[in-house]
């Protein structure tokens, strides 16, 4: 894979950087338990194509990560915690015979490198694999990481149309959104213990167009859609 600029290098992950990747976490969750050794190895037995790494390259150090499985989503809906998307953080529900969507378990960077390109990178490899793959699309669940701030008088759904509507910036869906990902819906139970988002989550979507049809963008909410987000021919199809 080629260097993102002349310093970072965004390539699959190697069995070597499982114990950095577990000091990122730490410094970027400092609320909530680590990646464990057991669970990032599992990630590599199951879907080494899937694990994505940022590199800087002077230092060869660890500065940002994504973790992807395949699921089925008829196994799944739009309620699901991330738990249970991830099989407790271990993928061992990937199943790429039967699956077409990508699932986003993580990105994240470094505390210190945030606003470089990294997280984009990270995001662009993902969806190369999907094309590569042939998959369908990818979903997410987006934590809602600025909501304790509104919680007060806002509701999740509330404050997920402000953010994209562009009236608030989260430091999670705005990025997001920046990345061609559309909201399907709002959730509540999705990372329990989170006391940033208070469990809310919004689950996201990134539909592949090389393989998509006009009924793969017929779930799409459009309560969810910002005014500037352009619509493709194929979803303006969907809509009428
Ligand atoms: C979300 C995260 C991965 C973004 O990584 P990053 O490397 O800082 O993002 P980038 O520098 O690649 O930003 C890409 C784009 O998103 C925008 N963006 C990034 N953070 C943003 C924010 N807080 N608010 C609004 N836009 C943001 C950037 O401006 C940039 O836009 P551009 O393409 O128009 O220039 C990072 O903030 C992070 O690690 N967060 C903590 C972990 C986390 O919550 N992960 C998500 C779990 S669901």
């Amino acid at each position: 894979m080629k260097p993102l600029t002349r310093s970072i290098l965004v390539r699959n992950t190697r069995r070597e950087d499982i114990e950095p990747i577990i000091q990122l976490c730490s410094a970027v969750y400092s609320n909530a338990p680590p990646w464990t050794a057991a669970q990032l190895e599992s990630h590599l037995d199951l879907f080494p194509e899937g694990q994505f790494v940022a590199v800087e390259l002077a230092s060869g150090r660890v500065v940002g990560t994504a973790a992807s499985l395949i699921v089925l989503w008829d196994d799944y809906d739009m309620q699901t915690s991330w738990r249970e998307f991830t099989a407790n953080g271990t993928f061992s529900n990937h199943d790429p015979d039967h699956g077409r969507t990508l699932y986003g378990a993580e990105v994240m960077v470094s505390p210190t490198l945030r606003g470089l390109g990294i997280g984009k990178a990270l995001y662009q490899a993902r969806r190369a694999l999907t094309e590569r793959l042939g998959l369908l699309r990818i979903r997410a669940g987006a934590r809602l990481r600025g909501y304790h701030r509104y919680a007060a008088k806002l509701t999740p759904e509330a404050y997920v149309m402000k953010v994209v509507h562009g009236e608030i910036g989260d430091p999670t869906l705005s990025f997001q959104l920046g990345q061609g990902f559309h909201v399907l819906a709002v959730v509540q139970e999705y990372l329990r213990h989170d006391p940033e988002s208070l469990g809310n989550a919004a689950v996201i979507e990134w539909i592949n167009s090389l393989v998509a049809g006009p009924k793969d963008y017929t779930g799409r909410n459009l309560r969810f859609h910002a005014p500037a987000e352009p619509r493709s021919s194929r979803l303006l199809a969907a809509m009428v």
